[in-house]
């Protein structure tokens, strides 16, 4: 191949790669993922050039080495922190500049190292960034060799410091990483901000404010695009000075919104001398959105209740290692669900989440930090926060000011200044808001309290402009009377506990567990399951029910974040060791839903919804609770072709539910509107398992090395149906052009590692997820079980 058609190919392959989409200088801004070297443990002098790495394990980021590890009740990070690993570790990476690049400005980008990051360019330190979270850039140009001559980057990692999170963090390279390579003049990283000062539906006034490195007279045009890449708006500023504002007008503009997520584009061209110099491309997203304290949220003047998960950054058993897809699939799910929007609990989120937002239509809440100056555990931030918290959150902010999809800013989660009329919430508080105004204006500013209180000097010293409140749904209906003429939002609600498809029965009664918060479980399950009836919470929680009737109820409060939408590693209250994730998740570790996912379907979206459970296998005689969650007018119940009666909600009843002794057989549903059927559910009785069922999420995938498929693993009898009390060993074996990226059941108390090429089911159930390599071809999977009919599939790659 030629050298043109080399690059052809090499732009063709960055943009079918899902990393790709993330890029304002498409060409100029290249990922530097591929090929890097790695040793677990500390190395003396890691960053010499002359270190001889070549035993070291090569690898392509992103990388996180604590899921490759093994569970340990002594791990020091805890059960909190999942039970795996830390440690330090050292990354290495040689790589080659042409010499036609001399001249140019050479910067590599990190978006999120976990943690202490070090980073060195042929022997030099380039410096240190110990948030794990926060994305950051050196200038590597002083330092390089040009030509044949190799370099060395060398970043060594430090998460030995143990405990220093509440949940899972990872440890490593977890994010993408970039190479950038620009003129000296250039529009400068984060470099552009736009605002949207007057929106009608005749025009938008967009004002783009553009930063540019330019010892010289450079011309800065500015060009808006619609989503088809047409132009709808130029501006050209001759002479630019480093620092230019840019008014422009988009006429009928399509609006940005949860439902309709249009997104304009903002091109910023410099040119120098009859040449272009630079082009640096900004999401535009054109909405108007307000609070007001009696009727909550509006979008484009709708109003729109907040319907929103909080979610930690773990992609279940790919650890936290960044994966474009997996986050997509976790947001599909949740837009499924009638989710609108996210708080990225508790820490900057990857830039790809806020990407697949802006794409998708979710409004979110970009979070700063989970502590202060004061600690939660005793390695944690508060040990950098004198040092650091000015630059970390003038980084968040400065990074993220151009998605759309952010309506929200937080300072901080249940921070420990907000306890005992500390006036420093109110002075911390203050500083940071300050930090965060002087760089966005257009956004309302939060922290998120668990001491919802006029005692709580975070909130009524803070100058914050909503309250944040998390959990006391019981307060809900007093809140307008203890905060007045504030706005109010939910912030953190629920930690309701459950695993799939496991239930303690009768569904009806609430179980606290632990009964306080500052107790240990003293009742529970011997297998470490928490019921999926919606019947089980944490004392400082609710059930899903609970809270959702009442939040539904105050338009004033203008919405929600449950606490959560998926399953994330670490933090399994209500169980100690061996329970290692959480149970918090409305859907598991593994991405499947838990049955109060439908419950939000029937109340959050308008398709027909009709669900029936639980599973039908019990004792001959016991009493069980049948539950359906629906949107018709009524639902009939019919156990062997018999009615048990049909049953509407009433009032604010959100299911309806049957107590029957159990007969095995099939259970079926029927729910009618206007006396017409919408939908029947049924559930059987299982046999004794006898066959796997292989059912990727997407049968054909990119040849990019980065790209998955999802595959549901079922157990099931001689006729289909998944058996609930299946937990066989499922052995996989791949062949072909692929890998397995990660297996898991979705079981909060499996030690099984998320990285081997085995998996037992749990409720019948297990995950394996199939990675492409870079290379277009066909992968094959089987899995295996003794006793069991095996099952293969066939995934391609293109
Ligand atoms: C909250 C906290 C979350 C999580 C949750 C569990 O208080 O903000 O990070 O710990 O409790 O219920």
């Amino acid at each position: 191949m030629n050298r043109k058609l080399n690059v052809i190919a090499l732009c063709l392959l960055l943009c079918a790669t899902s990393v790709c989409f993330a890029n304002p200088r498409p060409g100029k801004r290249v990922s530097f993922n591929q090929d890097w070297r790695f040793q677990l443990g500390d190395v003396t002098n890691g960053q010499d050039t002359g270190l001889d790495d070549s035993q070291w394990r090569r690898l392509d980021l992103p990388h996180d080495w604590s899921i490759e590890g093994e569970f340990s009740e002594k791990a020091p990070a805890g059960t909190g922190g999942g039970a795996l690993p830390g440690g330090v570790g050292w990354y290495r990476k040689s790589f080659t500049i042409p010499a036609t690049a001399k001249g140019k400005q050479i910067f590599i980008e990190f978006d999120g190292v976990y943690r202490n990051s070090e980073v060195w360019i042929n022997g030099h330190y380039l410096g240190k960034r110990p948030y794990g979270y926060i994305s950051f850039q050196y200038d590597l140009t002083p330092h390089l060799i040009y030509g044949s001559n190799r370099n060395v980057i060398a970043v060594k990692v430090d998460n030995s410091q143990q405990p220093n999170s509440r949940w899972y963090s990872g440890s490593g390279i977890y994010r993408n990483v970039w190479l950038t390579t620009l003129d000296p003049v250039h529009v400068e990283h984060w470099g552009t901000y736009w605002t949207t000062p007057e929106v009608n539906t005749q025009s938008a006034t967009v004002i783009i404010n553009t930063k540019v490195k330019s010892a010289a007279p450079v011309n800065l045009t500015t060009i808006i695009q619609d989503a088809s890449g047409r132009e709808v708006a130029r501006s050209i500023e001759k002479g630019a000075p480093a620092e230019v504002s840019q008014t422009l007008k988009v006429s009928s503009p399509v609006l940005w919104s949860d439902e309709r997520p249009y997104l304009y584009k903002i091109v910023s061209q410099l040119e120098q001398g009859g040449r272009i110099v630079d082009r640096y491309e900004t999401p535009l997203g054109i909405r108007t959105f307000r609070f007001d304290i009696n009727k909550g949220f509006f979008l484009n003047d709708k109003p729109v209740k907040i319907r929103g998960v909080c979610d930690h950054h773990d992609l279940g058993s790919l650890g936290a290692a960044v994966n474009t897809r997996a986050i997509e699939r976790q947001l599909e799910m949740l837009k499924e669900m009638g989710v609108n929007a996210i708080r990225t609990s508790h820490n900057p989120p990857a830039p790809e989440l806020l990407e697949l937002a802006d794409r998708m239509g979710f409004i979110v809440m970009d979070e700063a930090f989970d502590v202060w100056k004061i600690q939660k555990t005793k390695f944690d931030y508060h040990l950098d926060w004198d040092e650091w918290h000015k630059r970390d959150l003038e980084d968040m902010v400065l990074r993220d000011r151009n998605h759309p999809s952010i309506f929200i800013w937080s300072i901080g989660n249940e921070v420990m200044e907000q306890w005992n009329e500390n006036p420093e919430g109110g002075r911390i508080s203050r500083e940071l808001v300050a930090i965060v105004r002087s760089l966005d204006k257009t956004r309302p500013i939060t922290s998120a309290c668990n001491g919802v209180d006029v005692k709580n000097k975070v909130i009524t010293e803070g100058d914050l402009d909503i309250v944040g409140t998390n959990y006391r749904h019981e307060k809900i209906p007093e809140m307008q009377k203890m905060f007045p003429g504030r706005l109010i939002i939910g912030t953190e609600t629920t930690s309701a506990l459950a695993s799939r498809s496991s239930y303690n029965m009768p569904s009806d009664e609430i179980r606290r567990w632990p009964r306080k918060w500052d107790e240990v479980l003293k009742e529970g399950n011997p297998d470490f399951t928490c019921s999926a009836y919606d019947n089980n919470s944490a004392p400082w929680g609710s059930t899903h029910e609970e809270t959702w009737k009442i939040v539904k109820k105050h338009d004033f409060f203008s919405g929600m974040f449950i606490w959560t939408g998926w399953d994330y590693i670490g933090e399994p209250t209500p169980y100690p060791w061996p329970a290692v994730s959480s149970y918090f998740g409305i859907i598991d570790l593994a991405g499947f839903p838990k049955d109060v996912f439908y419950m939000y379907q029937s109340e959050w979206t308008n398709k027909p919804v009709l669900h029936l459970f639980p599973h039908w296998n019990w004792k001959p005689g016991e009493k069980v609770d049948v539950v359906t969650y629906f949107n018709a007018d009524e639902v009939e119940l019919f156990l062997n072709g018999r009615s048990q009666g049909t049953k509407r909600k009433k009032g604010d009843d959100v299911q309806v539910f049957w107590r029957l002794p159990f007969e095995p057989g099939v259970l079926k549903a029927v729910s009618r509107k206007n006396g017409q059927v919408v939908l029947t559910s049924e559930v059987r009785t299982a046999e004794a398992p006898a066959k796997i069922v292989l059912i990727p999420d997407r049968q054909t995938i990119k040849a990019d090395g980065v790209d998955l498929s999802f595959v549901t693993v079922k157990v099931v009898d001689r006729n289909g149906t998944v058996v609930p009390s299946a937990d066989n060993l499922i052995k996989f074996e791949l062949t072909g052009d692929g890998s397995i990226a990660g297996v898991d059941n979705g079981y909060q108390a499996s030690h099984e590692s998320f990285k081997g090429k085995q998996r037992k089911a749990f409720r019948g159930m297990a995950l394996a997820i199939i990675q492409a390599k870079q290379k277009p071809g066909r992968i094959v999977l089987k899995a295996s079980s003794d006793n069991l009919a095996p099952a293969s599939i066939v995934i391609n790659t293109r």
